[in-house]
C-alpha cells in the first residue's frame, strides 16, 4: 500500500522523471519544489509513484504548483491520494480552498480535477507558452 511522505533531495532523481515522463505537468527545475510543500508517494520498496507539489498561501489557502503520477501507476487513485493528503493537512474547520491553473488541453488533469470536486473558476488567456496556451484556474474548497 503507497503511503505519502515529504519529499527531500534524495527523492529528486526519481521526481525528474516521473515529471519527463509527463509531458503535461510543469517542467520546473525539481530542485525548487524543495522551498515549497513537496508530497510523494512511496511503494513499499521505497519507489516513487508519484508525487505533489503546493505552497500555502494563506492559513486556509494554498496553491498546487505541479502534480504527476508515473504513467504505468495511473487510474489507482495515487494523485487523489496526493490531493487528500494536501487538503487533510491545511484543513480548519471553517474549511480551506486549493487554487490550481492547468493548460486547457490537459483533458485528463482536468478530468482529474472534476472529479476532486474541483470547480473552473475562470480562464488565463495565453498564459503559457512553450506551447502558448490559455490556463484554466480551478479552485477547491473544503467544508
Ligand atoms: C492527472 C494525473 C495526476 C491523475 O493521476 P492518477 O493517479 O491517474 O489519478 P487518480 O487515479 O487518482 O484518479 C482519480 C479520478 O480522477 C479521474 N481521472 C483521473 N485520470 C483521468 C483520465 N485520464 N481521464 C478521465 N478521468 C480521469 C477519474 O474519475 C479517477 O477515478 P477512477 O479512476 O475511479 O475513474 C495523471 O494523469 C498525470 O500524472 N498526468 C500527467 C501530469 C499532469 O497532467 N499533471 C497535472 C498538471 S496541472
Amino acid at each position: 500500500m503507497p503511503l505519502i511522505r515529504a519529499g527531500g533531495p534524495a527523492d529528486l532523481t526519481e521526481i525528474r522523471a516521473i515529471q519527463a515522463a509527463s509531458p503535461e505537468a510543469s517542467q520546473w527545475d525539481p530542485l525548487g519544489y524543495l522551498r515549497y510543500d513537496l508530497r510523494v508517494l512511496v511503494e513499499d520498496d521505497g519507489s516513487i509513484l508519484g508525487f505533489a507539489v503546493s505552497r500555502q498561501t494563506a492559513p486556509d489557502e494554498c496553491e498546487l504548483l505541479n502534480l504527476a503520477v508515473a504513467p504505468a501507476f495511473r487510474r489507482r487513485g495515487m494523485a487523489r491520494q496526493l490531493v487528500q493528503s494536501i487538503v487533510e493537512s491545511l484543513q480548519t474547520t471553517a474549511g480551506i480552498s486549493v487554487f490550481l491553473e492547468v493548460r486547457e488541453s490537459n483533458l485528463r488533469a482536468r478530468a482529474f480535477y472534476n472529479a476532486m470536486n474541483f470547480q473552473e473558476v475562470t480562464i488565463r488567456p495565453n498564459y503559457y507558452d512553450q506551447p502558448p496556451e490559455s490556463a484554466i484556474v480551478m479552485k477547491f474548497h473544503s467544508c
